[in-house]
């Protein structure tokens, strides 16, 4: 091994990967170095050695690159949150874009020149839902805050850059409700406590307000007062939700839901169209980026009023409504029984009559609208979690060959993987990035598929 473990190099950042960490290489071997910038000179000191690369930690930037800033935010070296707040914003686009044309260049066949990322004018504040998990400091005093960098261990915040405000200062006031009130906190080791996670959801153009408590047990202590007091101060707030979660799990939200006050949702607009968000149900957290994508598929499908669509991996039904004005008819498969219940009632509630969603795995309910009920789609918009496409679905979108497809990814690995294996009968014609996620590692990427 040409690097040891605990020694010091100077070295040139050659490249930065798509986790936005930088590249190093010594007598040929590579190294990964968070918090470096390409064409920097740095001093690193290896931390992790393996068979083919090695893990360092920058000491000390010798030659810092133009495009290294201050990072704006005090807990940001020891948050997981984001990854990039030490480069220049623009310059994260292109780092975005370069990586996903390296992943490019290195898995399809055709080298496809990627487009440049899509980039959000004002990146602050943007997510609309936030989890905060609730702990104990050294004290024993309870906090909220983020875990800190692939460990479990919360840091609290004072203002977090990329959160709704709103949401900060209600998850910070039911904190206070919590200690004024002698509620017991969940400790993860000994499996006891009451509360685990304040969860926010904020509808970014209605201003509605959701507060969802998840809890280890079924009843929180003094909730009328919890109520009363949370309306009084956030008027916006238009449903509170216990979420029963007993399980020893990472996993943030239980299945049951029971609602304190409202009707368990909240609304937001995107584009022409109204939604209904449940606790449970997936809405990008990015509203003002995600109306830029959906628009982007929409318009790449070119879509005519004889088009069947399918919306793989529909959530509550945002792109399904999107594209229902230009087609035939859309058929949305969503996994989350709750989501697909909110996407039938937004469907209704924008007066949309040409959707049908349906409850499921995508590997089976593709197979059995295909191979048994023998509807045939003309576009697929396949938005899949980051394993992206099963192997048996991906032979069934070959098989019946639909004329286009859009693929919107959250993972550009995994994305280029099933691109590559699309190609056989696919030309690519646009791979662009959209900074849902700004000063994060996390690249979305939308791209268009035409029939060969
Ligand atoms: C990236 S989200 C996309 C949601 C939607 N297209 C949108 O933009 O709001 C992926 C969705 O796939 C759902 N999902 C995950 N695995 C699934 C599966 N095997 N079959 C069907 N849906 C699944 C998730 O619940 C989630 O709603």
């Amino acid at each position: 091994m040409p690097v040891e473990k605990n020694k010091e190099y100077v070295v040139e950042i050659m490249d930065n990967g798509f986790e936005g960490e930088g590249i190093a290489k010594i007598d040929g071997f590579t190294i990964f170095i968070p918090n470096t910038i390409k064409g920097e000179k740095v001093k690193i000191l290896i931390v992790k050695v393996l068979k083919s690369h090695a893990f360092g930690k920058a000491l000390e930037i010798i030659k810092p690159s133009k495009y290294r800033k201050t990072s704006d935010c005090e807990t940001y070296k020891r948050c997981g949150g984001c990854d990039l707040r030490h480069v220049e914003y623009n310059e994260t686009l292109k780092m975005k874009q370069n990586a996903v044309q390296s992943l490019v260049n290195k898995t399809l066949k055709e080298k496809i020149e990627v487009e440049e990322t899509v980039e959000m004018e004002n990146p602050l504040f943007y997510r609309n839902k936030a989890q905060y998990p609730v702990g104990l400091d050294k004290e024993g005093n309870p906090i909220i805050g983020v875990f800190a960098n692939r460990t479990h261990e919360i840091i609290p915040i004072k203002e977090c850059l990329i959160q709704n405000k709103a949401s900060q200062k209600l998850a910070k006031f039911v904190l206070e409700f919590i200690k004024k009130n002698g509620i017991s906190i969940y400790d993860e080791k000994a499996r006891k406590g009451l509360i685990r996670h304040i969860v926010t959801k904020v509808g970014i153009k209605t201003n509605e307000v959701m507060l969802v408590l998840v809890i280890n047990g079924r009843e929180i202590p003094k909730e009328d007062e919890l109520v009363k007091e949370v309306l009084e101060k956030f008027p916006n707030v238009k449903s509170i939700v216990k979420n029963i979660n007993t399980k020893n799990t990472n996993v943030i939200m239980g299945k049951e839901n029971i609602n304190l006050y409202g009707n368990g949702y909240i609304r937001d607009i995107l584009g022409d169209y109204e939604f209904k968000i449940s606790p449970l149900s997936f809405y990008q957290v990015n509203p003002v980026q995600a109306e830029k994508l959906y628009n982007i598929g929409v318009e790449a499908a070119d879509i005519s009023k004889a088009d069947i669509v399918f919306d793989l991996y529909c959530g509550i039904g945002a792109i399904s409504l999107f594209m229902s004005k230009y087609a035939k008819k859309v058929y949305g498969i969503e996994i989350v029984e709750e989501a697909v219940k909110d996407a039938e009632e937004n469907a209704k509630l924008n007066k949309v009559d040409n959707t049908e969603f349906i409850a499921g795995d995508v590997e089976e309910v593709l197979d059995d609208l295909i191979n048994n009920k023998k509807i045939i789609p003309d576009i697929i918009m396949i938005d899949p979690p980051r394993k992206g496409l099963d192997n048996k679905s991906i032979e069934n979108i070959l098989k019946v060959s639909p004329k286009k497809l859009v693929y919107i990814s959250c993972n550009p690995a995994t994305l280029v993987r099933d691109l590559a294996k699309l190609e056989e009968k696919y030309e690519i014609k646009m791979i662009k990035p959209v900074d849902m996620f700004p000063f994060s590692k996390h690249c979305e990427v939308i791209t268009f598929l035409k029939l060969k």
